[in-house]
C-alpha cells in the first residue's frame, strides 16, 4: 500500500485505490524516508520539497525538520539547501540565513570554487557526501526539487560513500509534455487524440473534470523524470478548446496552481483562428493591426490569470488546421504575431514544423512529403523572434518506428528549434504492444548531422540551435502517452517510456538501458528493507524487466514495416497491419512496391531529391545506394527484391526473416514475463499478460500480411521453406 497523496485541497486520498502509483511507489522512498532530514529554504516548491521528505519520514521512520535562524545541535543526515546568496531574496522566517551544518558549507564552497558562481542555474543541483551528511544545494528552488529526486533515484547509494560534490544541470530548460486531449469528445479522434490509456485527465466530455489530486499526483512524476512543462490541450484545436484561452481560462488556471509546487508550468494549444472563432474578428490575418491587438490584450489577461503561464502551442496550416497561409502570409509573419503579443510577459510560441500537403495526388512523384518541413521552414531561418521555438518532429515524415533525422534540425541555425517526440505509441504499437522506446530516441539524440566531430541532435536541441550566438535554447517535446487509466499509460511498461522521455530531455546522453534500470528500481523495488536488488526476486524481476524491454522497439521494428518503409499500418486507426492501406491516398506516404522492387527514391539524381537537404556526410551518405544504412535503405532508395544488403541477406530474404524473428522475439518475452507472476503486483501482471497476449496476436498478423503480400508480389520463395500465405 502506497501512502496517502494529500490533494492540493488538503483532502487525502489513498493513491494506490485510485491509480498506481508508477515510478514513486511509497517503497522508493525507504532510503529517503529513514534519514534525519534539514531542509533550508522557503517558498512554494521548498514547501513541495519538505512535504515529499515529511511524507516520507512518516512511512518510513524518518524526521524533517526545516531550518530557522536559529543554529540547532541536533545531528542530519541529509540537507536540502538554497545556496546562501539565494536566501536572503527569499522572504519569511524559514530564508534566514542560519550556519548550514558544516558539511553543506563546505559542499557550497567546493561547488563555487570548482564550477564559478551561479553554476547551478535556475534547475541544477549539487550532490555531496562529506563527513556523514549527504548535501544536496540549488541555487533556485527548482534544483532542490530535482536534487530531492535523484536522492530518491539513488536510493541507499546516496548514503553509503563520500560523495565529491557534482553539480546537475538539465542540458535543455524545456522539457515539455504536449497532451493531445480534447475537451470535447471529438467525433473522430475522442477525448484524447491518439490515446491509448482512456481518457483524459484534465477533461471529460466538454468540462474540466477538476481532479486536482490526480493532477498534482501527474505533476509529481513529471517533476521526478525531470519534465518543467505541458500543454493540456490537443495540437488540433476545435470549437470547445478554442475557449480556454478566454472563457475557459480559469479550468487552465486550476491546472497551472495543481502543478506549479512541482515546478511544471503550462501551454496551451490555440488556433490560428481564435480572434474569428472566439473574438469575433472578420480576420486572422498576422499582419493585421486589429488581428495584433486582439492576441495582445488576451495574452496580457491570460498572463494577469496565470503569472508563470508558459506560452503557446501551434499547429497552423497542417492537416485542416487554420493558419497564415490563408492570408498570403508566411510562418514566420504568422509565429511572430503570437511570439510578440507573448513577449512582455516572458512567454515563448512553440510553433510547429509539421507543415505539409495532406491532399497529394497519390499519382504524382514528384511530391515527397518528407521535404516538406524542410522546404517550408528552411528559407525562413533569422525571420522568427527570438521568443518563437520552432517545433520539429524528429524525423521528416511521422513519428516512424524507423526513419532518419529531420533536416529541419540541421538548418536553421537562426532559430530556435525544439525535438518533437511521440511519447504516446500511435505508430509503434498503441500501448498494446511492449516498445521501449528510449533507444529509438536515443539513437536519434545521438545523431551527429555533420558527422562525428560535429554537434549531435541532443546537443542542438538543448541550445537550440548551433547558430553564433547559440540563440536561446530549443528543448524535447513528447506528445503525452497519459491518460486516466489506473497505470497511467494503459500499457503498465508503458510508463517507462514517459519516465526515459523526462530522463533523456534532461539530459540526452544518458544509456537507455541506465534509465531503464533506473524505472525498474523505482517502479518495483523491494517490499522490504534490506534487500540486495542484485539477487534472488528482486535481481529476477531487474533481469526479466530488461529481457523483456531493452531490446522490445527492435522487435516491433522487425514484425512490422521493414527497412525504413514505414506506414503499412491501417489507415485512420494506425493499428495493426495494412500494406497498401496508404498506399492510394492523398496522405503522401508511400512504399511503391511492384513485382520487382519497394522503396522511395528520394536521391538526388533519380528520385524526389530530399537526400539533398541534408549536411555532408549524410547528403553524400544517403545519396548512395552502397552507403546508405540498411534500416534506412527503403526511405531512400527504391531497390530490386534482390538487393543485398550488408548481411548478406537480399532484401526479400531480410523481410522474410526479420518478420519470423519479431514474432519469435513477442513469444519470447511473453514466455519471460509470465516468470514474473508472484513477483510484481497482480495487477500490474494481469494487464501486461493480458497486452502480451494482443501483442503476440497483433505480431502474427503482421508477420503473415507483410510476408505474404511481399511473396506475391515478388514470387520469390523463402529460402527457409517456413510458412507464407
Ligand atoms: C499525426 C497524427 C495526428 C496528429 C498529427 C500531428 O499525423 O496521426 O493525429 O494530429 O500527427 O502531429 O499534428
Amino acid at each position: 500500500m502506497t501512502p496517502p497523496v494529500t490533494g492540493s485541497d488538503g483532502s487525502m486520498v489513498e493513491a494506490d485505490e485510485a491509480w498506481h502509483p508508477a515510478w514513486l511507489p511509497g517503497a522508493a522512498w525507504r532510503a529517503v524516508g529513514s534519514r534525519r532530514v534539514l531542509v533550508r529554504g522557503a517558498g512554494p516548491v521548498l514547501d513541495t520539497v519538505a512535504d515529499e521528505l515529511t511524507r516520507a519520514g512518516a512511512e518510513h521512520g524518518g524526521t524533517v525538520r526545516r531550518s530557522t535562524d536559529r543554529p540547532s545541535p541536533e545531528p542530519v543526515d541529509l540537507v536540502f539547501a538554497l545556496t546562501p546568496a539565494e536566501l536572503p531574496a527569499v522572504p519569511g522566517p524559514l530564508a534566514a540565513p542560519g550556519p548550514l551544518p558544516a558539511a553543506a558549507g563546505a559542499v557550497a564552497a567546493d561547488i563555487e570554487r570548482r564550477y564559478g558562481p551561479d553554476a547551478l542555474g535556475t534547475e541544477g543541483f549539487a550532490l555531496a557526501r562529506r563527513d556523514g551528511v549527504t548535501v544536496v544545494l540549488a541555487d533556485r528552488p527548482a534544483g532542490l526539487l530535482y536534487g530531492l529526486f535523484a536522492v530518491v533515484r539513488l536510493g541507499e547509494a546516496a548514503f553509503d560513500r563520500d560523495r565529491a560534490a557534482e553539480a546537475h544541470r538539465p542540458a535543455a530548460d524545456r522539457r515539455m509534455l504536449d497532451h493531445w486531449d480534447n475537451v470535447a469528445v471529438h467525433p473522430v479522434t475522442g477525448q484524447v487524440e491518439r490515446g491509448y490509456a482512456g481518457g483524459s485527465i484534465f477533461w471529460r466530455d466538454g468540462r474540466a473534470r477538476h481532479d486536482l489530486p490526480r493532477i498534482r499526483a501527474y505533476g509529481r512524476l513529471l517533476a521526478a523524470c525531470g519534465v518543467n512543462a505541458v500543454s493540456v490541450n490537443n495540437v488540433n484545436v476545435h470549437a470547445t478548446e478554442a475557449l480556454l484561452l478566454t472563457d475557459r481560462l480559469g479550468d487552465v488556471a486550476e491546472i497551472a496552481e495543481a502543478l506549479a509546487p512541482y515546478a511544471v508550468r503550462v501551454h496551451l494549444s490555440v488556433s490560428f483562428a481564435t480572434p474569428v472563432v472566439v473574438g469575433g474578428l472578420p480576420t486572422a490575418d498576422p499582419l493585421d493591426e486589429r488581428v495584433r491587438a486582439w492576441w495582445t490584450a488576451t495574452t496580457r489577461r491570460v498572463y494577469e490569470r496565470i503569472p508563470d503561464f508558459g506560452g503557446y502551442v501551434v499547429k497552423a496550416d497542417s492537416e485542416g488546421q487554420p493558419g497564415p497561409f490563408a492570408y498570403g502570409r508566411s510562418q514566420a509573419d504568422g509565429a511572430n504575431l503570437l511570439a510578440d503579443a507573448l513577449a512582455p510577459t516572458g512567454g515563448v510560441v512553440h510553433w510547429r514544423a509539421f507543415v505539409y500537403n495532406h491532399r497529394q495526388d497519390w499519382r504524382d512523384r514528384s511530391t515527397d512529403r518528407a521535404r516538406a518541413a524542410f522546404d517550408h521552414f528552411a528559407p525562413l531561418d533569422g525571420q522568427f523572434r527570438d521568443n518563437v521555438i520552432l517545433q520539429v518532429k524528429h524525423g521528416p515524415i511521422d513519428f516512424q518506428p524507423r526513419e532518419p533525422v529531420s533536416p529541419v534540425i540541421a538548418a536553421m541555425p537562426r532559430t530556435r528549434v525544439a525535438v518533437e517526440f511521440q511519447v504516446t505509441q500511435e505508430y509503434t504499437g498503441q500501448q498494446r504492444h511492449v516498445c521501449y522506446l528510449a533507444p529509438w530516441w536515443s539513437e536519434v539524440l545521438r545523431f551527429a548531422p555533420w558527422g562525428p566531430d560535429g554537434p549531435t541532435v541532443g546537443t542542438l536541441a538543448a541550445a537550440g540551435g548551433y547558430g553564433a550566438p547559440p540563440p536561446a535554447g530549443g528543448g524535447l517535446v513528447g506528445v503525452s502517452n497519459v491518460g486516466d487509466d489506473r497505470f497511467w499509460t494503459g500499457h503498465p511498461l508503458a510508463q517507462a517510456n514517459l519516465y526515459a522521455f523526462g530522463r533523456l530531455a534532461w539530459d540526452p546522453e544518458l544509456d537507455p538501458r541506465t534509465i531503464l534500470d533506473e524505472w525498474i528500481g523505482l517502479t518495483f523495488p523491494p517490499a522490504r528493507a534490506g534487500v540486495d536488488e542484485a539477487v534472488g526476486d528482486q535481481g529476477s524481476v531487474r533481469r526479466i524487466l530488461h529481457t523483456v524491454m531493452d531490446d522490445s522497439w527492435r522487435a516491433y521494428e522487425r514484425y512490422t514495416a521493414p527497412l525504413g518503409a514505414g506506414f503499412m499500418v491501417r489507415p485512420g486507426v494506425h493499428y495493426g497491419p495494412d500494406v497498401d492501406g496508404y498506399e492510394y491516398t492523398p496522405w503522401g506516404t508511400y512504399h511503391f512496391a511492384d513485382r520487382d522492387g519497394v522503396g522511395v527514391d528520394r536521391t538526388g539524381a533519380t528520385g524526389t531529391g530530399f537526400t539533398g537537404q541534408y549536411p555532408a556526410p549524410w547528403a553524400q551518405v544517403y545519396e548512395s545506394l552502397a552507403d546508405c544504412p540498411d534500416e534506412l535503405l527503403l526511405f531512400f532508395h527504391h531497390v530490386p527484391y534482390s538487393h543485398v544488403l550488408r548481411d548478406g541477406s537480399t532484401v526479400i530474404q531480410h523481410i522474410y526473416d526479420t518478420h519470423f524473428a519479431g514474432v519469435d522475439e513477442v513469444i519470447a518475452m511473453r514466455h519471460q514475463w509470465v516468470r514474473l507472476a508472484g513477483l510484481v503486483d497482480d495487477r500490474v501482471y494481469a494487464r501486461v499478460t493480458e497486452r502480451l497476449d494482443e501483442q503476440l496476436r497483433s505480431a502474427r498478423e503482421w508477420r503473415d500480411q507483410i510476408n505474404t503480400y511481399f511473396f506475391r508480389k515478388s514470387g520469390v520463395p523463402d529460402a527457409r521453406g517456413r510458412r507464407i500465405y
